[in-house]
């Protein structure tokens, strides 16, 4: 494994070998414990992270803005709005003005046919690493911090811990993609068993599917589709019942409420995909809940799940400042 992380991009962890997720991961506990110690860490001190958010966040904006504070460097939040870009300046141009002032750039843009796109040509013109806050196909950002709550519970050796990931009801908007293609794709890597539940209609991007098929092979692991789910929970170690349906551009605004109206009235059909206390008992005794956050309260899952002894939400959120800061530390500074 080469240490040489600097100056890579972070659009998905498929770009990185596992012993280089890893090399995240234990930066990631490393940053934590000095956190937790007082102790100071200014690994980015004097650098710049561009913050461009297409979309809104709570989490992936503070972890990235709180992170780089940490590690002595300055955030900018930039809201697209109030760039050039929105009188139309290239993805190219911006990159090129971004690498002469400062170290990194950060995007969300979850339009679902434009987001990874964007961030690509972005990257293609920049010549300062270009980390993904989420796309229409990935959020690395929130599945490494996945993985490293799962360490902390259940330790390095993942081999045949079993996962259930469910689609679950939601209304509260039709959510990207993005999470649970990003664990279908790492999780079979560390040999995990994957079983993955939606109803018909709601499936994922087929490439991505075939890619998580090809990581199971080589890593070990597993992953089995189905329409149940309750399949999902049955024996799991880890249940994750997260809504998606951001299958829509919005390229013609009339149109694209057309089609999230029907996308909406085919997510309505399926009210009874809850995570409640029923399902959670077909899970192992010792299961835990997990989650991106935020969750449709009374929607995707009760409150007595999430508020429960079985979620480990909080300790995966506050999880998102530790990644993203080993993520920076090592893409934006490493060894010189
Ligand atoms: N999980 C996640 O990405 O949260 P935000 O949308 O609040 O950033």
């Amino acid at each position: 494994m080469s240490s040489l992380l600097r100056g890579k991009d972070f659009i998905t962890t498929q770009d990185f070998t596992k012993e280089e997720i890893d090399l995240f991961i234990e930066t990631a506990f490393d940053l934590k414990k000095k956190l937790a110690r007082g102790e100071i860490h200014p690994l980015l001190a004097y650098k710049t992270l561009y913050m461009i958010f297409y979309d809104e966040s709570t989490r992936t904006r503070n972890a990235a803005e709180t992170g780089i504070t940490q590690l002595g460097g300055h955030g900018i939040f930039l809201s697209p709005d109030k760039m050039q870009a929105h009188h139309g300046e290239t993805p190219s141009d911006t990159a090129k003005v971004l690498t002469r002032f400062g170290d990194g750039i950060a995007i969300r843009h979850c339009q679902f046919g434009v987001g990874n796109k964007y961030l690509n040509d972005i990257a293609e013109s920049a010549e300062i690493p270009v980390i993904n806050l989420q796309d229409d196909k990935y959020h690395p950002t929130q599945i490494l911090a996945d993985l490293m709550t799962i360490e902390e519970r259940f330790g390095k050796d993942l081999k045949h811990i079993k996962v259930g990931i469910s689609w679950a009801y939601a209304e509260s908007h039709l959510k990207p993609l993005s999470v649970p293609q990003s664990q279908i794709l790492l999780f079979p890597r560390y040999g995990m068993d994957v079983t993955l539940a939606y109803p018909e209609g709601f499936d994922l991007m087929p490439e991505i599917v075939e890619q998580a098929k090809q990581n199971a092979e080589a890593g070990g692991g597993s992953l089995k589709i189905t329409h149940d789910m309750d399949e999902a929970f049955v024996d799991a170690d880890i249940v994750i019942p997260k809504s998606w349906g951001g299958f829509y551009t919005i390229d013609n605004p009339m149109e694209a409420d057309k089609r999230k109206e029907e996308i909406m009235e085919k997510v309505r059909e399926h009210k009874d995909w809850i995570c409640d206390e029923r399902r959670m008992s077909l899970a192992k005794k010792h299961s835990v809940y997990m989650h991106a956050l935020p969750a449709d309260r009374g929607r995707e899952v009760v409150d007595s799940v999430i508020d429960g002894p079985h979620s480990i939400v909080w300790d995966e959120a506050e999880n998102r400042l530790h990644t993203m800061k080993a993520i920076m530390a090592l893409v934006m500074g490493g060894r010189p």
